[in-house]
């Protein structure tokens, strides 16, 4: 196989709790990871260059090593002694820097990508193992499964075996927010301590909406306001405009509305001042 192109999909954190700090600095989660259909497309294409190179458009996306997709690619090349070059196509339509796990969507789609390009024949947990080596939220993106649950850093993944589906707005400032900045802002004093996976997931495979648009919740929250306390007029906008629930995903800021189907997530959206934001309907994948 000489090219090979995958689709790279975003997620959406439906509860986020943060159980405390831990010696190397990271934050034990438990989150409830949503894949949805906003996704980037990623073609990879061997060459004679010997080299890596990666190619976008977007004038955010590093073109360099300090792209994740640069870094999963490298421990492939290392690792497998491989002397071919390659090229990383990206076209870029999930907001960087957004709290939807983009660049780990896309290291993901990599690792995966070139097991199959250059037939490595890696299982999961070995695609999984260098997975948690790039990133915490990297691991869930190799799993076919709409919901998981996110443990440890959020990179121990049990997938959930649930029907329903779900359709949102999802609205992102022009605002890069980073997730490091977010977790050292936290204050762990004011988490509430309730076990928000379990309260929201018999909503879930019950598929009852409005029970569930209740129980959608992110400790990141308070950190995520404390950057910029004008967020919070997302959140209000979308509930004004009619939304279930809503919620911000991950470290933010990007918040998406829990709707009742897919005309009410398009009347939501239309509704919704544009002016210094991106906003999506977008659906469970
Ligand atoms: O794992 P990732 O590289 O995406 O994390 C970026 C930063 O977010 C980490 O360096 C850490 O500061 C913070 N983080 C955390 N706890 C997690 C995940 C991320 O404190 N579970």
């Amino acid at each position: 196989m000489h090219r090979l192109t995958v689709s790279s999909p975003a997620k959406l954190n439906l509860v986020l709790d943060v159980l405390g700090k831990r010696p190397d600095g990271f934050h034990e989660l438990r989150t409830i990871f949503e894949r949805i259909s906003l996704a980037d497309q990623i073609t990879l294409t061997r060459n004679k260059t010997n080299k890596i190179s990666i190619r976008c458009a977007h004038p955010h996306v590093p073109r360099g090593s300090g792209n994740l997709v640069f870094k999963a690619a490298m421990l492939l090349f290392e690792d497998f002694h491989i002397s071919d070059g390659l090229n990383i196509n990206i076209i870029k339509n999930i907001p960087v820097a957004a709290g939807l796990a983009g660049g780990s969507s896309n290291a993901a789609a990599v690792l995966s990508g070139l097991n199959r390009l250059w037939q490595l024949g890696l299982s999961r947990a070995q695609l999984v193992n260098y997975a948690a080596r790039l990133g915490s939220d990297v691991a869930f993106f190799l799993y076919n499964t709409s919901y998981a649950l996110g443990q440890g850093r959020g990179e121990r993944i049990q997938p959930i075996n649930v029907k329903t589906k779900l359709w949102h707005v999802l609205v992102t400032p022009r605002v890069k927010m980073y997730t490091k900045d977010v977790f050292s802002r936290l204050k762990l004093n004011l988490t509430n301590k309730k076990d928000n996976v379990n309260i929201l997931l018999p909503f879930l495979r019950k598929g009852d909406l409005g029970r569930l648009a209740g129980a959608l919740s992110n400790d990141l929250e308070p950190a995520i306001l404390s950057l910029r306390p004008d967020f919070i007029y997302l959140k209000k906008k979308l509930l004004d405009a009619g939304a279930m629930g809503v919620c911000f995903s991950g470290s933010g800021p990007s918040v998406f509305a829990l709707s009742e189907s897919q005309k009410h997530a398009l009347s939501l959206r239309a509704r919704f001042d544009r002016r210094y934001t991106q906003a999506f309907v977008v659906n469970t994948l």
